[in-house]
């Protein structure tokens, strides 16, 4: 029975894996451009944010994830450090790409400092248990006292934009073809 537990060490390709599975048909296909998607939106987590980082087990495997960087700061700090860095040397393009990304959080920093990405492997979508991670990762972040949490989702990306809505987050802004989504905690 798949259950919920904190992100660890030895999760860290699953994760990735995952990343790249529900990045769409291209890196589904194509492993180098998965690797690069994995390492924009995955790894930071991953590796640098484990106590607000959160999987779903299934049989010793993460299936699934909610990954969270409780602290603005700190991530665009060492995610432009480590990952930013990495990608330069994989494709110059990608690396800039994520260089900006946490521009995409600045605007919305003191209100809602923390950001996460979710995402389940297709055979757990639709079975509660993104509903479960993100109460997982809501708890955490209320007891440490994190005043709010935000996320930006593609703007045609309507199913998640639903499962958000139901989890408690509002629209805020558009930004990048994507929507800034808000729940203040
Ligand atoms: C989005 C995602 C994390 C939701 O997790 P989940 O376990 O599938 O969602 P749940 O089963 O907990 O559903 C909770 C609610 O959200 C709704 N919902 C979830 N996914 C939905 C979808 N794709 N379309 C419409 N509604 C959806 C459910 O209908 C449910 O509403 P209800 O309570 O009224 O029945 C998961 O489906 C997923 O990983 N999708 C693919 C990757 C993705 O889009 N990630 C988000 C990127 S920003």
């Amino acid at each position: 029975m798949p259950y919920i537990r904190p992100a660890e060490d030895k999760d860290l390709k699953d994760i990735e894996y995952v990343c790249r599975m529900t990045a769409g048909p291209e890196s589904r296909r194509n492993e180098e451009i998965g690797r690069k998607i994995a390492l924009t939106y995955s790894t930071y987590y991953a590796r640098a944010e484990q106590s607000t980082s959160f999987v779903l087990d299934d049989n010793g495997k993460a299936v699934g994830y909610i990954l969270c960087a409780p602290d603005y700061s700190e991530y665009a700090k060492d995610y432009r450090r480590n990952e930013v860095k990495k990608l330069w040397k994989i494709s110059k393009q990608q690396s800039i790409t994520a260089y900006f990304l946490p521009f995409g959080y600045l605007p919305y920093k003191k209100q809602y400092s923390a950001h996460l990405h979710i995402d389940l492997l297709d055979e757990y979508q639709g079975k509660g248990y993104g509903t479960e991670l993100m109460k997982a990762l809501l708890e955490k972040l209320k007891s440490m006292g994190v005043p709010g949490v935000m996320l930006i989702v593609d703007k045609n990306n309507t199913g998640a934009q639903r499962f958000y809505t139901r989890a408690g987050f509002t629209r805020k802004a558009s930004v990048f073809g994507g929507v800034v989504m808000v729940k203040t905690l």
